[in-house]
């Protein structure tokens, strides 16, 4: 596990120096994406095109302002989506995949936390407790942008996707060939564990299919955000209370996530990451059966059939 002190010395060692990256973060616009977002901008110097996707205007205009100036070309936008349809993600992709030549760093971290049961979106999937944001959406951006993140390694720049849910669960207990929407046997737990199943298994056959771009999945360990908004009041302010004592800054976070997606070690392939950059070897593999099983499910919902 490397230091903080080393992830920083890391981190400034391997930003890139001679590109202007460009890095699209769907869930830039609070907490752990907010932190990768800052992060990248103080390592390039204003000297990248930041896009923040999310739903807040208002959030994305004050990280923005927060950031280094953008030099002279570089620039920092939002741009407006509710990830919970995937109608929406697709013309979010289409729009991004028409208009930028790359992407070299694709961050998702849309997250809600949630007790409410199941309550299905337009694709049929579960919105309320996780599994349309904290999953297809990720999955879609990242198969529909896929062919952007090509363009920057064929150019010989970095190309990577990280998503930040937790890597350090999920396993075949997670697959569930007879429910994969999760509508017989819902639980948040059940959709915590898919939502993390389908993430572990989403990197692998991306990674698959896109060899030449680097798939991660990142834990981002307990950081002090603002994922606990939705909690009725009374729960909000005790998790926000007990967070508070052993969580870390979204700063400590970005740096830790930039950690990955800078380390020149992981330049394609499928990866899962501790909170503090170490590869997670503690849980089971998923089989290339069930991978296989989760991208045919993903790319049905994804598409709509
Ligand atoms: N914080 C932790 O300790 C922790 C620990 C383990 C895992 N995680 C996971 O890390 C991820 C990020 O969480 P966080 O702590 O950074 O939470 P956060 O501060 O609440 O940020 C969540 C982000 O998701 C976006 N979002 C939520 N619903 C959306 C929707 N329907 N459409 C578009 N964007 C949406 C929000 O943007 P808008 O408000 O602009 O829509 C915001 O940018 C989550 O998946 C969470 O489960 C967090």
């Amino acid at each position: 596990m490397p230091a903080f002190s080393a992830v920083l010395a890391a981190n400034k060692q391997n930003a890139p120096k001679a590109i202007r990256p460009v890095a699209v973060l769907v869930g830039g616009t609070s907490g752990c994406g907010r932190g990768v977002a800052e992060v990248l901008a103080k390592y390039t110097e204003g000297n990248a095109h930041i896009v923040l996707v999310g739903r807040s205007e208002e959030a994305a205009n004050e990280i923005i302002a927060s950031l280094p100036k953008p030099v002279d070309g570089a620039k920092y936008e939002f741009v407006k989506c509710d990830v919970s349809s995937m109608r929406n993600v697709g013309i979010v992709s289409r729009d991004l995949a028409s208009r930028l030549d790359k992407i070299n760093y694709l961050v998702l971290s849309p997250g809600i936390l949630s007790l409410a049961g199941r309550r299905p979106t337009e694709d049929g999937v579960d919105y309320k407790a996780r599994v349309a944001i904290h999953y297809y959406s990720r999955f879609k951006f990242a198969r529909d942008l896929a062919p952007l993140l090509e363009k920057a390694s064929a150019a010989g720049e970095p190309a990577r996707v990280l998503t930040i849910l937790d890597s350090w669960m999920g396993g075949p207990s997670g697959v569930r060939p007879d429910d994969m929407k999760l509508e017989k046997d819902y639980s948040v737990r059940n959709a915590a564990l898919v939502a993390t199943t389908y993430n572990d298994g989403a990197v692998a056959a991306l990674a698959k299919r896109y060899p030449t771009v680097s798939f991660i999945h990142g834990h981002p360990g307990v950081v002090n955000t603002n994922i606990n908004r939705d909690l009725p009041f009374g729960i909000k302010q005790l998790t926000g209370l007990l967070g508070s004592l052993i969580s870390t800054s979204v700063t400590t976070c970005g740096e830790n996530m930039v950690y990955s997606l800078f380390d020149p070690k992981i330049p394609t392939g499928a990866h899962y990451r501790t909170s503090k950059g170490d590869a997670q070897t503690s849980k089971p593999n998923l089989s290339n059966a069930d991978v296989e099983k989760i991208w045919q499910h993903s790319t049905e919902i994804c598409d709509g059939k």
